[in-house]
């Protein structure tokens, strides 16, 4: 079912993102801040709280509408941070992969907005 497969996966994301965190600390450097926590924050939390939703709500986390939002999600949630992270420590010339990442993140909530608009009364 899609709602276990986003939970582990956010809780493998937020111990890569609390590694990542523990790492500036030690280096004292901290231009990676805003990449580590959209990571935490899109990818471990917001992730980890939908699949709490499909649990719940199991005629939604067993539609194939739940599985592209999860999907959708997953790899948003991967290639947004992971884009910040590229333009902050190479530049510009990478700056679509954080638009194409955000946007990928933005469709995702947004079909996640339509499954629970129609599956929360259950
Ligand atoms: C072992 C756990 C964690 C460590 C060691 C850690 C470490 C850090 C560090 C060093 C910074 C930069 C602070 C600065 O710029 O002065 C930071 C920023 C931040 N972290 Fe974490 N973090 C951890 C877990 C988390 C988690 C679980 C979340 C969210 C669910 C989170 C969200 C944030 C946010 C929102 C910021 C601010 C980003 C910004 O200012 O651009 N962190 N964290």
């Amino acid at each position: 079912m899609i709602g276990s497969l986003m939970m582990r996966t956010a809780t493998m994301i937020l111990v890569i993102g609390m590694i990542w965190g523990i790492e500036m600390g030690i280096r004292q450097s901290f231009a990676m801040a805003p990449a580590h926590a959209h990571l935490n924050l899109v990818g471990g939390v917001l992730l980890f709280v939908f699949g709490l939703y499909y649990k719940h709500f199991p005629t939604a986390g067993g539609s194939a509408l739940a599985k592209w939002q999860g999907w959708l999600h997953i790899t948003g949630s991967i290639l947004f941070p992971l884009g910040i992270a590229l333009v902050l420590a190479k530049g510009e010339a990478f700056i679509a992969l954080p638009i194409i990442g955000s946007l990928i993140v933005l469709l995702a909530i947004a079909l996640f907005a339509l499954i629970v608009f129609r599956t929360s009364r259950a």
